[in-house]
């Protein structure tokens, strides 16, 4: 299956592809992750993105776009993956359609502003494998621990409230027009997000099977 989820930052999509992709068997791909990898490996490419991802602003298009045909591209991909933070502009879903890709469903998980100000907050992520977790609603096993990877958890840049804030207004300017996108498609599912991600994830399952 080729999924995409779209959504807030902070909506949720990062924890809802990486129980997706367990249980699919398919790849979690994070264009956020890559960028971050790629920033801390001091690639050209991750010093080039670094001033936009710490200012909260999108990455130039064409960067994104060849991260991902590279990705994609890989035997990994063959049986289908979950795109988590890709597209994020209407030419980046047409760059999508252009490499032929058929995707099968788009999953928009809906969280209003001031809660994702809150969640964000309070999100810390493993710095080895990009895993989320949240200081009240997901700690892991170990505090300050990744479960998977036993990596440290460390809070991001972008994760100040200003920086939340500016990031939340380039998502309703140039990602929300990706919903009617894909309504035009026939692709979209619209999943509420919840208080708890158990009860997310139920919806998306859910939304996947329909
Ligand atoms: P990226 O890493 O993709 O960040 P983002 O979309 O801003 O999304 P987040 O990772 O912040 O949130 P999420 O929706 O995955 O939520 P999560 O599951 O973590 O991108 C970072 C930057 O990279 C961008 O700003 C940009 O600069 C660049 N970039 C990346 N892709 C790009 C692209 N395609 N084009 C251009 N630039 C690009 O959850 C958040 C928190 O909430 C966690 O703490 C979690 O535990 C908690 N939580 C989740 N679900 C629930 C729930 N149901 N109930 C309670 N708490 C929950």
């Amino acid at each position: 299956m080729k999924l995409i989820l779209l959504g807030a930052p902070g909506a949720g999509k990062g924890t809802q592809a990486a129980v997706i992709s367990e249980r699919l068997n398919i790849p979690q791909i994070s264009t956020g992750n890559i960028i971050r990898e790629a920033l801390r490996s001091g690639t050209e490419m991750g010093l080039k993105a670094k001033s936009f991802m710490d200012a909260g602003k999108l990455v130039p298009d064409d960067v994104v776009i060849g991260i991902i045909k590279d990705r994609l591209a890989q035997p990994d991909c063959e049986n289908g993956f979950i795109l988590d933070g890709f597209p994020r502009t209407i030419p980046q879903a047409e760059a999508l359609d252009n490499m032929g890709i058929v995707i099968d469903k788009v999953i928009d998980i809906e969280v209003p502003d001031d809660v994702i100000v809150t969640r964000l907050s309070g999100r810390r992520v493993c710095e080895k494998c990009g895993r989320p977790y949240h200081i009240v609603d997901l700690k892991p096993k170990v505090e300050g621990i990744c479960d998977d990877c036993t990596g440290a958890l460390i809070q991001r840049k972008d994760d100040h409230i200003d920086t939340v804030k500016a990031r939340l207004e380039i998502y309703h300017t140039e990602t929300e027009p990706l919903k009617g996108y894909y309504e035009r498609q026939n692709k979209l599912s619209v999943v509420e997000g919840q208080n708890s991600v158990e009860d997310t994830i139920a919806l998306t399952m859910k939304a996947l099977e329909a």
